[in-house]
């Protein structure tokens, strides 16, 4: 009882005018084989065949290890890519779904229904079909009289009344092992773009008395393929209402799910709300209660419960409980925010970690540093962290404060409790406790204003013509 799947992936997809091959474009931020390759893990398959040919490096590196690569290298057509596949099939196969790479919406209980649909007809074939209200570009199938698959035409063989038919072929197959292997040796292309079609083996297989049994499918969605990016944002969105409404189903308030974008991989804890706008790309991880967007880009983000980022782009961190972030920081790679800091409005930070309940308020950079807990970060203070050749780390104690328009030279170092007064250039390591101050010291010339003024006076006419 052997379970196969062949996906076929040759095709470069010409539609798409990319450089990508079509099956790794991302949908809602994973490409479009993986979201196939995804649903067939569930399924307790025996093996995983895809069928690769053009770019076939870049695709094959986005599933190894995921799969058998079956090799088609001239693209013949859908058949002649199944017949590619054949050679590496289990010789206990008896069962074998083929897919088509093209069409990553496909859920696993619809597969399931198809092959144990097959197997209680004792079909050769299940065929899984669609009704939809715009069949243009699909083929479309003939049932006979008694409800069998008679065939499927394609759109460009197809006549007026055929292309009339709204039944259509999704490219989702359960075949008998046997029957597919013996049909696929018989094509021919005899067809309007000379190919091998894998539709004509279901004509094949009736010719021979065998039953091809449609099998229509409940959610017409599940089986939308993509040919082009028209069909590809159409997809996307058909996947992003499908995870927004999971998220709101388990306690998370969406204020616009239509104008919000979450990947496939994040996390969102109960009673969290998320606000128009917001992106949350990659591994995204957000506790509970927590407060995101609006116009918020997360990518590869963990956030603690309670936390509230607004109108900001954090990538590759992470943001403690209760901290608050925004609006308008960027947080870049490698930067740990702790619980209940806060980080404000136009502050970047780069690979630096914040501790617990520090202040970063306003207008400041922060990169390779490492800045203690309760440490107040003034309006204006930066590390300068760069010489042009090297980067250098800044380190600050605990509950020390850094005045404002501090510079901060690194590599620097300042102990805990220190004190660093407004516009320092601190270049050489405070003590913990210690009181820096690094400025030129001010000079007042308290009439110096005036008698600059009483000389301009003389020199024109009078003041009405200086305004
Ligand atoms: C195909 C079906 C059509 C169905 C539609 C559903 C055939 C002849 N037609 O048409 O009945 O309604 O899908 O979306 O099967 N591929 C290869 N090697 C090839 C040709 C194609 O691997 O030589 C792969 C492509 O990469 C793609 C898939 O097969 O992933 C489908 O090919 P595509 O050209 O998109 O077929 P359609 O014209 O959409
Ligand atoms: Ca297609």
């Amino acid at each position: 009882m052997g379970k196969s799947a062949i996906v076929l992936a040759a095709g470069l997809g010409t539609r798409m005018k990319s450089k990508l091959h079509k099956v790794l474009h991302p949908v809602c931020g994973k490409p479009m084989i993986l979201h196939i390759l995804d649903t067939l893990a569930q399924l307790e398959l025996d093996q995983v065949i895809v069928v690769v040919g053009q770019q076939r490096e870049s695709v094959e590196e986005v599933i190894a290890g995921r799969a058998e690569v079956a090799v088609q290298v001239e693209q013949l057509g859908t058949g002649h890519a199944v017949q590619s596949a054949l050679p590496l099939l289990r010789s206990d196969s008896d069962t074998t779904v083929v897919l088509y790479g093209d069409a990553p919406l496909i859920q696993a209980e619809t597969i399931r229904q198809l092959m144990d649909e097959r197997e209680r007809n004792n079909a050769a074939v299940c065929v899984l079909t669609a009704e939809v209200a715009n069949p243009t570009g699909l083929g479309r199938v003939l049932l006979d009289d008694a409800g069998f698959v008679d065939r499927v035409v394609e759109e460009k063989d197809a006549s007026p009344a055929e292309k009339q038919i709204r039944l259509i072929n999704t490219g989702i197959y359960s075949f008998r092992t046997a029957d597919l292997v013996q049909a696929v040796g018989e094509l021919k292309a005899d067809n309007a773009q000379g190919e091998y079609y894998l539709t004509d083996t279901l004509a094949i297989l009736r010719s021979r008395g065998a039953d091809a049994v449609p099998v229509q499918v409940a959610d017409a969605e599940e089986i939308a393929s993509v040919n082009d990016r028209v069909q590809l944002a159409a997809v996307e969105a058909i996947l992003r209402r499908r995870i927004n409404e999971t998220w709101m189903r388990s306690g998370v308030t969406l204020l616009d799910p239509e104008h919000t974008y979450i990947g496939v991989d994040v996390e969102i804890g109960p009673d969290t709300v998320v606000y128009p706008g917001t992106l949350l790309q990659g591994r995204v991880v957000i506790g509970a209660g927590c407060e995101i967007g609006p116009h918020t880009q997360l990518r590869n983000v963990r956030v603690g419960d309670g936390a509230r980022i607004v109108q900001s782009v954090i990538q590759d961190s992470d943001v403690g409980a209760g901290a608050q972030v925004g609006p308008f920081a960027h947080i870049r790679p490698g930067s740990a925010v702790g619980p209940e800091v806060k980080v404000g409005n136009f502050v970047e930070l780069k690979n630096s970690q914040i501790g617990a309940g520090a202040k970063v308020s306003h207008l400041a950079y922060v990169g390779d540093a490492e800045i203690g807990e309760r440490v107040n970060f003034s309006c204006g203070a930066i590390t300068v962290n760069y010489d042009g050749e090297s980067k250098y780390r800044t380190v600050i104690g605990d509950d020390s404060f850094i005045g404002c328009n501090v510079n901060l030279v690194a590599p620097v170092t300042v102990g805990e409790g220190a004190y660093l007064c407004a516009g320092s250039t601190i270049t050489e390591d405070v003590p913990a406790d210690g009181f820096a101050i690094a400025r030129g010291r001010q000079v007042t010339k308290p009439e110096y204003v005036r008698a600059w003024r009483a000389k301009r006076a003389t020199r024109t006419k009078g003041p009405q013509e200086e305004a």
